[in-house]
C-alpha cells in the first residue's frame, strides 16, 4: 500500500516525466555509455535521504548529491567519500552486512557526455530490485516499480554538456501488494542488479521491432519508429534481403518478405544477422525464425511434435550465490543445461536478464519464461494486476525477437479462487494481444487426488495453452517408491509439462536411501517419478526442480541447508549430485522430437 500512495505523491509532484518512457528495442546494438562498474552507496534503512523528520519528501535529499562548500556547512552525507558497490550486482553477496538487509540503499555516480544535437539520451536500466527512483543532476526523471525487467527514463533535459551524476533510490522491501508479494521461495537481492546506460539516440530513432515467421512460412514484422512517415531500411543478406519499408503517419512500418528462412530448432539453431536503418542510426540483431503452436495434446514446432527435455533454474551466479547477470554467467549456466542433454530450460520464476535469452538462442534451448505472480499475490487488487500486466509487457518487450521463448508463464502455484482466475484470463488475454505467435503457461499445484492418483482439474487449465504441474511425490507427500504407481489423468485435451518435481539432497552426504538429505534419497525419487513421467501418456515435456542449490531465506536448517534449498542437481558451486547423472541418461534415451 505504501508503495502506491508514495508513487502517487510523486507522480503528483513531478508529472509524466515521471513514467517510464516505452522501452528501445535492443538497447545494447544503439550508441551511448555504460555506467557499470563503481557506483558509491549509502545504506538508508530509515529512507531518511528522501524524507525529513516529519516524513515529509526533502527538498534536497541524497538526491542532490550535496558537498560541503564551506567548513561550517551542515551536510551529513557524502557519497564522495561512501563505500562502493559493483554495479551491475545485487548488495547482499557484495558486503556481508547486508546479506539480510532489505530497504533502502542508495546508489550514486558521475559520468561525463558531451550532447549532440538532434539527439535523445535515454537512461537504461536493464533491472533493479525491487522499486527504483532515478535522479540526473538532481532532478527526478522517473520511478519503476518491478524487479525483473528494464526500463527507461529520457534525460535529455535533465543532461548537461561535461560532469553529470546520477543518483538511484533501490528499495527492495517486500510488501504484500508487489509482485512477488512477501513470501518467495528465492532470495530478495537487492540493488541494480544488471546494466545501466545512457542511450544516445536520434531524437526520431527506430524505437521497436518485431520479426517472426508467418503463416506460410515466410518473415513477417513490424517496426515502429518516433519519427514522422518516411523509410526504413532492411537487409536481411543471408536470405538475400536489402529493402525499403514505408513508415506510415503513425511511423509504423508493416514488413512482409517473399523469403522462407531455414527454421530455428534445438537442433538447428539458425540464427539471421539483421540490420536496419533508419534516420541515420544503423541497429543489428541475430534472430531466429521458428513456429510453435499446439494441436490437440501436441507442442508443434515448426510442425513437428516435441517432447519438452527440460530443467528449472533460478537466476543465481553458477560459482555460488548472488545474482546472475553477465554472459558469462548465462554461457555457464546453460553450458551446464546442454550437457545435461536438454532441450527444454524453465527461468523461473521472474524475466532473468537478457544474456540468458540471447545464449539460449545461440545454443538452441526452447525457454519458458516467467513473471513473478508467484504463490499468494493479492488478486483482488486493481493495483496488483496493473503491477503483474506492466512485469508482463515489459517482458514480451525486452524479448519478443529472441526464438527461443516459446512459453510465456503467468504464474505459480497460485491458489484456486474467483479473483485469482479472473485476474490470470485478463492477464492471458493481454500476453495473446501483445504477442500471438507465442504460448502461454502456467505452474499449478492444485491437482485434486483421485483413486491412488491426481486429476487435474484446476479451471485455469481451460485458460492456458500449455499447462504446467508442479509435483512433488516422495519429497512433499508419499514415499519415492510411491511414485512409480502413480496415475495421473486430465480433464483437457491440451499439452501437460511438468514443470516441477524434485528432492533436497546436501550434495557429498550419502547414505541410505530412506535417508533424506542423502544424494541416494534425491536419486530415488528422480528414479521413481522417472518412472511416473513415462506413464502420462499425455505429457509433452518436464522442468525438474531444479539445475542447482540456491538461496532461499526459507531453508535454514544447519548443516544441511544453512538457506539453501537444496534440490539442485548440482551444489551451489556447481559440483555434480548423482541424480545429475541418472536424469542424463534418462534424457540421452528420451527423444525430444516426439512424444
Ligand atoms: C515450489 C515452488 C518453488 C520452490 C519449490 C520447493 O514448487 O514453485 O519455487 O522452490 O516448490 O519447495 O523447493
Amino acid at each position: 500500500m505504501k508503495h502506491s500512495l508514495f508513487a502517487a505523491a510523486i507522480y503528483l509532484l513531478v508529472g509524466p516525466a515521471c513514467l517510464a518512457a516505452p522501452l528501445v528495442q535492443n538497447p545494447h546494438a544503439r550508441e551511448g555509455i555504460s555506467l557499470d562498474g563503481e557506483w558509491a552507496r549509502i545504506v538508508d534503512p530509515y529512507e531518511n535521504g528522501y524524507y525529513n523528520h516529519r516524513f515529509e519528501p526533502h527538498e534536497q535529499g541524497y538526491f542532490s548529491n550535496l558537498k560541503q562548500q564551506t567548513p561550517s556547512e551542515l551536510i551529513e552525507y557524502n557519497f564522495a567519500s561512501s563505500p562502493r558497490l559493483q554495479v551491475p550486482g545485487d548488495w547482499n553477496t557484495q558486503e556481508q552486512a547486508l546479506f539480510f538487509y532489505e530497504g533502502t540503499v542508495w546508489y550514486q555516480r558521475d559520468f561525463s557526455l558531451q550532447k549532440r544535437p538532434g539527439r535523445k539520451y535515454l537512461i537504461h536500466f536493464g533491472a533493479v530490485n525491487y522499486a527504483a527512483i532515478v535522479f540526473v543532476n538532481g532532478r527526478l526523471v522517473g520511478r519503476h516499480e518491478g524487479g525483473f525487467t528494464p526500463f527507461q527514463f529520457d534525460v535529455s533535459d535533465q543532461l548537461v554538456d561535461g560532469e553529470n551524476f546520477v543518483v538511484v533510490k533501490a528499495d527492495n522491501r517486500r510488501e504484500r501488494d508487489n509482485v512477488p508479494t512477501v513470501n518467495t521461495d528465492w532470495w530478495n537481492y537487492g540493488g541494480i542488479t544488471r546494466s545501466v546506460r545512457i542511450l544516445d539516440v536520434p531524437a526520431h530513432h527506430l524505437s521497436d521491432y518485431a520479426l517472426f515467421l508467418g503463416e506460410n512460412g515466410r518473415v513477417k514484422g513490424w517496426a515502429q519508429v518516433t519519427g514522422p512517415a518516411g523509410e526504413l531500411g532492411l537487409r536481411i543478406a543471408d536470405l538475400g534481403v536489402n529493402q525499403v519499408v514505408e513508415i506510415d503517419h503513425q511511423g509504423r512500418g508493416q514488413i512482409s518478405l517473399d523469403v522462407k528462412p531455414n527454421t530455428w530448432s534445438p537442433d538447428t539453431p539458425v540464427l539471421y544477422d539483421i540490420r536496419l536503418e533508419y534516420n541515420g542510426e544503423i541497429v543489428k540483431d541475430r534472430i531466429g525464425f521458428r513456429k510453435i503452436e499446439v494441436a490437440g495434446p501436441e507442442i508443434l514446432l515448426n510442425g513437428r511434435p516435441m517432447f519438452l527435455k527440460g530443467i528449472s533454474l533460478h537466476e543465481e551466479k553458477p560459482d555460488g550465490d548472488g545474482r546472475a547477470w553477465s554472459e558469462a554467467h548465462a554461457r555457464r549456466l546453460l553450458g551446464w543445461v546442454k550437457e545435461l542433454g536438454a532441450n527444454f530450460v524453465r527461468l523461473a520464476h521472474y524475466p532473468h536478464n537478457e544474456n540468458m535469452l540471447r545464449v539460449a538462442d545461440e545454443l538452441g534451448l526452447l525457454v519458458w519464461s516467467e513473471i513473478p505472480v508467484y504463490w499468494t499475490v493479492d488478486f483482488a487488487d486493481t493495483r496488483v494486476f496493473a503491477k503483474a500486466e506492466t512485469q508482463l509487457s515489459e517482458m514480451i518487450s525486452r524479448d519478443r525477437n529472441r526464438a527461443s521463448v516459446v512459453l510465456w508463464s503467468i504464474a505459480n502455484e497460485t491458489p484456486a479462487g474467483t479473483d485469482r482466475l479472473e485476474f490470470l484470463t485478463r492477464l492471458a488475454d493481454t500476453a495473446r494481444k501483445l504477442d500471438p505467435t507465442r504460448l502461454v503457461t502456467a505452474a499449478l499445484d492444485t491437482q485434486s487426488d483421485t483413486g491412488g492418483g491426481k486429476l487435474i482439474d484446476d479451471p485455469l487449465s481451460s485458460v492456458v495453452d500449455v499447462i504446467g504441474i508442479n509435483s512433488y511425490c516422495g519429497w512433499y507427500g508419499g514415499t519415492p517408491e510411491s511414485c512409480a504407481n502413480m496415475a495421473w489423468h486430465s480433464k483437457y485435451g491440451k499439452p501437460v509439462i511438468m514443470s516441477e518435481f524434485g528432492a533436497g539432497a546436501l550434495r557429498g552426504n550419502h547414505g541410505p536411501a530412506d535417508h533424506r538429505w542423502t544424494e541416494e534419497y534425491q536419486a530415488a525419487v528422480y528414479r521413481y517419478n522417472l518412472e511416473m513421467i513415462d506413464r502420462i501418456t499425455f505429457l509433452r515435456g518436464m522442468a525438474p526442480w531444479i539445475l542447482k542449490d540456491f538461496r532461499s531465506p526459507r531453508r535454514p536448517l544447519p548443516g544441511i541447508q544453512d538457506y539453501w534449498n537444496r534440490k539442485g542437481l548440482l551444489s551451489e558451486t556447481g559440483e555434480k549430485k548423482a541424480s545429475w547423472q541418472l536424469l542424463r541418461t534418462y534424457y540421452e534415451k528420451r527423444a525430444g522430437s516426439s512424444p
